[in-house]
């Protein structure tokens, strides 16, 4: 019988590196000859980018009332789980996601203020049980984050998504969401001191996969 694949997720708020750091897990869990899928939320099929693109939209013509934000995400992760994240679990590939279900309770629990009993109705719903095997917490205080977010906004030019939008205390009430989580469930978490130069990141990101690969392999 093929031995399920593991599935580990990338989390924290904007600014922190999570793009670079996932593509330096997959390629560290390559390295070890592991068939890795390398993917995102929301988004991480056709369908799910569609509704990625809606979420993000900045348009201010017409507000997206909360509740329908939170029910888009589990729209787009329902998707995402049936035709990408499951099967590749099933047949022994390792799923490395930048973001998932903490940042629903992060950014639409702590940052808009659902209360997580709410949320927790929805992810057992989708989510039938399945968790990440590991959640690498990339942290790092509001204010250093914000600094790395504007100097990647001017760098490229790119114009603020709905989110990036937002004030300081969201993504204050966003961080402390994150924290809380890891603190709830330390066996899955790690949480990254994620200030430092990418070198020193890259080292700890490195020890925590390299304790957990051989783990479970
Ligand atoms: P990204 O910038 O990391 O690609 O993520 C897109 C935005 O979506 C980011 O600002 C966080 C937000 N988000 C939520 O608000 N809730 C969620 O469940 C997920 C997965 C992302």
């Amino acid at each position: 019988m093929t031995k399920r694949g593991r599935f580990i997720t990338l989390e924290g708020g904007e600014g922190v590196g999570k793009s670079t750091n996932v593509s330096f897990v997959a390629e560290c869990l390559e390295a070890q000859g592991l068939e890795v899928v390398r993917t995102r939320e929301p988004g991480g099929t056709v369908r799910g980018e569609a509704i990625r693109a809606l979420l993000l939209d900045p348009a201010p013509q017409e507000p997206l009332h909360v509740d329908a934000e939170l029910l888009l995400m589990f729209a787009a992760r329902a998707q995402h789980l049936a035709e990408k994240i499951l099967p590749a679990l099933a047949r022994g590939a390792w799923v490395v996601c930048d973001r998932f279900t903490d940042a629903t309770f992060a950014y639409q629990g702590g940052g808009r203020g659902i209360a997580k009993e709410r949320i927790a109705v929805l992810e057992a719903f989708v989510q039938q049980g399945l968790a990440p095997d590991l959640t690498l917490l990339l942290d790092m205080p509001k204010e250093a984050a914000t600094k790395r977010l504007e100097s990647r906004l001017n760098d490229r030019q790119e114009q603020r998504d709905r989110f990036e939008k937002e004030q300081g205390d969201f993504f204050q009430a966003v961080r402390e969401a994150y924290l809380a989580r890891a603190a709830q469930a330390p066996e899955r978490f790690a949480v990254i001191d994620a200030q430092h130069a990418l070198v020193d990141v890259q080292a700890q990101i490195e020890q925590t996969l390299s304790a957990r690969v051989t783990a479970w392999c």
